[in-house]
């Protein structure tokens, strides 16, 4: 009994001495560019909460006219409010759009490029991590959907305005659980639901798989496009039941904070000297190694014929 209360002692007080260090490890890389980005217009995606709002701040910080593209457009509002408030920068500015309905990324898109002869940089952050059999407006497979499809027609919809505005960048928040993700071709429309929730993890390879494909169709055009892992990172993700939050927030102070995920995406937007590593996947602010799958030239390839198919897009 004693031992037990003995060795029990000593690992919380092993935990205690090292949390803070293990901690510091987790909080991962800092976005150390101080370039200033006055009069570049900025879109970022899900930006009304989350890693996303906190780049929009830093983003708004340095200067940018910054675009909130998101669906709910109230929490949109108030984050933007905040954001002004906060950075003096008045260039902060909502607009409706609904990555989980094609009508919706098409009415964005047509009102942007209405109001804005420029885009410097397009921050493709929204996601979703659905575990339930879910499915779009248009049919498609939720996390599959909003997390690659979305962004896709979004990203084709831009990219004229994007190249106009050369040198330009497409960052595009992926994530580590691409991992563990597959291409399933026959499954875009959720014919069958996938086991264990990997969902998320396809949907996140697909971004990598882009990542690589759209980096080689628009070299040479001074746009560039990069792919980032945030790290893990205390969102809104975990949320759900009390016994769920009680664990997650013991654990979450392991986790980063929401500034801390941001920086990544910052690195990849603003960072010097970047263009020669488009396609190319981040994170801590660091090229880090992608799983055999999502260097996988030839399903790229068959990716992006597919997404086009489902869109009804003609992307060369
Ligand atoms: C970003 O995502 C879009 C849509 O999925 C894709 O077209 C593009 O290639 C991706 N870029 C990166 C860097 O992942
Ligand atoms: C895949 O594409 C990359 C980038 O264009 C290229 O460097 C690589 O050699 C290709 N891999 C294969 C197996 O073709
Ligand atoms: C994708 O489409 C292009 C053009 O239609 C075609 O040449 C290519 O073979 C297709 N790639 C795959 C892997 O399906």
């Amino acid at each position: 009994m004693l031992a037990i209360l003995g060795l029990l002692t000593s690992v919380f007080s092993l935990l205690y001495v090292t949390a803070p260090s293990i901690r510091k490890f987790f909080a991962g890389g800092v976005c150390r560019t101080t370039v200033q980005v006055p009069g570049k217009v900025v879109v970022i995606t899900g930006a009304n909460t989350g890693i996303g709002k906190e780049t929009a701040r830093e983003l708004a910080r340095r200067g940018a006219r910054v675009y909130i593209a998101c669906r709910d457009v109230l929490k949109g509002e108030s984050a933007a409010s905040e954001i002004r408030a906060d950075t003096k920068n008045s260039q902060v500015l909502v607009r409706k759009l609904d990555l989980s309905d094609t009508r919706s990324i098409r009415a964005f898109a047509e009102g942007f490029l209405a109001e804005e002869k420029q885009l410097h940089i397009l921050i493709n952050n929204a996601g979703v991590m659905m575990f339930s059999h879910s499915k779009t407006t248009d049919g498609f497979e939720i996390n599959l959907g909003v997390n690659h499809l979305g962004h896709f027609l979004l990203t084709y919809l831009l990219l004229e305005r994007l190249k106009e505005s050369a040198p330009a960048r497409v960052v595009n928040l992926s994530s580590v659980t691409h991992h563990l993700g597959k291409i399933h071709f026959h499954n875009f429309r959720g014919e069958e639901p996938y086991r264990w929730g990997f969902a998320y993890c396809h949907s996140k390879l697909a971004n990598l798989l882009f990542t690589r494909e759209l980096a080689k169709r628009i070299q040479g055009t001074g746009v560039t496009t990069y792919a980032v892992h945030p790290g893990i990172v205390r969102s809104e993700l975990a949320r759900h039941s009390f016994l769920c939050c009680l664990f997650w927030r013991l654990f979450s102070y392991f986790l980063k904070s929401v500034q801390e995920g941001a920086q990544t995406s910052l690195h990849c937007a603003l960072a010097e000297g970047l263009e020669p590593l488009s396609g190319k996947y981040f994170s801590d602010c660091k090229r880090t190694w992608v799983s055999p799958r999502a260097r996988d030239n030839k399903t790229a390839q068959r990716l992006w014929n597919v997404s086009c198919e489902l869109l009804g897009i003609q992307w060369e």
